[in-house]
This record gives C-alpha cells, sequence and structure tokens, in this order.
C-alpha cells in the first residue's frame, strides 16, 4: 500500500531551484515505482522572496511548512545582502525564522565518504577509510538566538550564548539513540574550559549518558575537534554540539566527502521536518545546470526515511552512490569529464527504474538527449 504525503517545497535562491527539482523528480521516481503519492506545493523564502514580498519568511510560506508533512528546501543567501553590513532585512533570517517557528531543534548531518572521490579531499586517503560521520547540531538556540544589541552608537555589538538543560537534553536523548543504531559512540563537542553554557552541556551529557550504557562517551574541546576531524576522522561516529560549533564544524567535516555539494541534512523537532543539501546558494553557478545535485537529492533520502519509507530511502542512496562511483560527477567533482546537474538527476531516477544495467550512452548524455540508447 502506497502513503500519501504532503511537501511543501521551498526552492530559495541561486542553485536552490535546480537541486530541487532533481530531488523532486527523484522523489516523483519513488512515487511512480511504489505506488505512493507524493504532491509538492511551493513557497517563497530567502532573496527571492525579498524581492517579490519584502520578506525573507513570508505568512504564506510559513502557514504552508506548518501544514505540509515534510519541507524540502534549496538554498538562502545573494550576494548583494552578504556586501551590505546594514542590511536590516536578510534572506539567512527566513531560514534562521522557519527553524525557529518549526522548532526544529536537531540538525543531522552526515558525512559519508566515497572511496572513488579520496583524491578530491585535501585529507590523505589512508586517513579516509571508515569515515563515517552524523553530527548532531543544536539549531534554534545558543547564539544565533540570544539577545543581540548593538550599543554605543554603533561601536560596540553584543550577541549572547544561551542554554536551557532541557534545550540541551532533548538533541543529546536524540543523539544517543542514533549512537545506539550505530558504532555505539557519540563525541559531546565543547567549550567547557572556558563557557558557562558549554559546562552545562557536558553536566546534562553526563547525566543523560547513564541511561545509554552501551554508548561510549568522549568530551572534546571544539579547537582541539576541529584538529582531530582533519587528523583523524575516522575516530568519530555521531558527534553532539551546540548550535555555531556545528555550523562550523559541518563545514570542516564536509571536506572529507570532497564537495560540499554531497551533502545531506534533515532538521527535526516539534513540528514539520526540513530536509535540505548542507552548501549555499553557489550564485555564480546559478541556471547553469552545474551545481551539484546529490546534496539535495540525499535529503530528500533522509526526508524518506523520515516517512518511514525505508527501502526507498536505500535505493535513493544507492542511486547516488552509483553515478559517483560510475564517474557520472558534476563539475565541483571533475572540471574536466563532468555532467550536468539535469543528468545527474536522470540518471538517479534511470537507476532506480532499473533502466540502467545494460548500456548507458556516455555521448547522448553529454548532449543531455536520453541517458539511455
Ligand atoms: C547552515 C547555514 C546557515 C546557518 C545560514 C545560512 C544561516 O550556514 O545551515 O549551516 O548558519 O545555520
Ligand atoms: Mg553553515
Amino acid at each position: 500500500m502506497g502513503i500519501e504525503k504532503q511537501i511543501a517545497v521551498l526552492p530559495g535562491d541561486g542553485i536552490g531551484p535546480e537541486v530541487i527539482n532533481q530531488s523532486i523528480r527523484v522523489l516523483d521516481t519513488i512515487a511512480k515505482k511504489y505506488h505512493h503519492t507524493f504532491s509538492f506545493q511551493y513557497g517563497l523564502m530567502g532573496a527571492d522572496a525579498i524581492d517579490k514580498t519584502g520578506e525573507p519568511l513570508p505568512d504564506k510560506t510559513l502557514e504552508l511548512c506548518k501544514s505540509s508533512d515534510a519541507i524540502l528546501f534549496g538554498a538562502v543567501g545573494h550576494p548583494k545582502y552578504d556586501q551590505d553590513p546594514n542590511a536590516k532585512i536578510r534572506p539567512e533570517q527566513g531560514l534562521l525564522k522557519l527553524r525557529k517557528e518549526l522548532g526544529l531543534f536537531a540538525n543531522i548531518r552526515p558525512v559519508t565518504t566515497y572511496s572513488s572521490l579520496f583524491h578530491l579531499s585535501p585529507v590523505k586517503s589512508n586517513l579516509l577509510e571508515h569515515v563515517d560521520i552524523e553530527i548532531f547540531r543544536e539549531l534554534t538556540g545558543g547564539i544565533y538566538f540570544g539577545k543581540k544589541e548593538i550599543l554605543n552608537d554603533g561601536k560596540s555589538a553584543i550577541d549572547t550564548c544561551t542554554y536551557h538543560v532541557d534545550e540541551i537534553s532533548r538533541i543529546a536523548h536524540l543523539a544517543f539513540q542514533r549512537a545506539q543504531q550505530r558504532k555505539r559512540k557519540l563525541t559531546l563537542v565543547d567549550k567547557a574550559n572556558v563557557l558557562e553554557t558549554s559546562r552545562l552541556w557536558r553536566k546534562t551529557v553526563n547525566e543523560i549518558s547513564a541511561a545509554y550504557p552501551d554508548v561510549e562517551v568522549h568530551q572534546m574541546f571544539v579547537d582541539n575537534a576541529a584538529m582531530q576531524l582533519i587528523i583523524n576522522p575516522a575516530q568519530f561516529d555521531v558527534i553532539l554540539t551546540e548550535n555555531m560549533f556545528g555550523d562550523i564544524l559541518s563545514d570542516e567535516a564536509s571536506v572529507l566527502a570532497g564537495s560540499l555539494g554531497l551533502l545531506p541534512s534533515a532538521s527535526i523537532g516539534t513540528g514539520t521536518a526540513l530536509f535540505e543539501p548542507i552548501h549555499g546558494s553557489y550564485p555564480q553557478a546559478a541556471g547553469r545546470d552545474i551545481a551539484n545535485p546529490s546534496g539535495a537529492i540525499l535529503s530528500a533520502a533522509m526526508m524518506l526515511d523520515h516517512f518511514g519509507l525505508h527501502q526507498e530511502a536505500t535505493e535513493v542512496r544507492n542511486a547516488v552512490e552509483w553515478t559517483i562511483s560510475n564517474s557520472f560527477v558534476t563539475m565541483d567533482i571533475d572540471p574536466i569529464n563532468f555532467y550536468f546537474t539535469s543528468t545527474i538527476g536522470e540518471l538517479v531516477c534511470d537507476f532506480i527504474m532499473n533502466r540502467v544495467e545494460d548500456a548507458i550512452h556516455k555521448a547522448n548524455i553529454q548532449l543531455r538527449k536520453s541517458t539511455i540508447i
């Protein structure tokens, strides 16, 4: 029996719409193969929404997200805002508001490595074997959402980092439960030698660890963790950390995979869950059909897992892996023999529909015709 789900689609800015189109194509293919019904409704978000409505997250989009079963999100950001420190309205505010309004307190970022891409990472190949990390980043607290102030006629500025024990324990439980399904190792990353909030994290996680005796707990200062991720990334299984440390470490960890374009994420909590690639809007590539859609497609796989459709999710992941191991990759991975965004999407769908075993006509693919003879 198939299931029915309503998905809010927020393509956002830059390459967001192009990569999201490929996720939708893959979800449509899964729906067809497994007799599910996925319906997609579009909402404005980011710089695109500011241009059209004056708001980075219009109420209409928020309402759509609240009434949907899941959200598929592309990227936000535009250079015209990055270069203006005085801009009052910014595309990123839309994403932060959406996370907060929906109570999406846990951001899960898996870091998977592919042996055929080891050469792309600045980290030596022998260190990349067996790297498989899941970062649990707290997403609705800390310095991102603490009290902010500008004082002294703009000569002083304050950002406050605040955490309540309940904000720590709800994500800690999720991270421990995930560790139980994986290699049963959890590393809490903090700065407990300096910060009160970090000491609260450590105390809370230590207390909670008693309920998960099968999980080995490690504590690591964030500066050391930044180094360990490069010198010995295979030591990590689940990393649990606060909002800003998680933001920074997840970008750092993405270099282990070979390209930022490969990494998906899920944000879950009390409201509708949101799925997005971790990359940004990459404005230089917008509209050129060259962006890597894998992070967005793998985010759709995380959405399928969230719906309880594990076989379907595995199939999507296998399809993406198949493209990578057969060198069907975008320009970020192979600047010479690269394939287009839309071709990768088509190949993933072909693999899911078992249309690839016999013959793949590379010349046709390059011409963006059919992917099969
Ligand atoms: C991310 C991004 C966002 C963040 C920005 C766009 C606000 O960097 O999702 O990691 O800092 O959380
Ligand atoms: Mg980030």
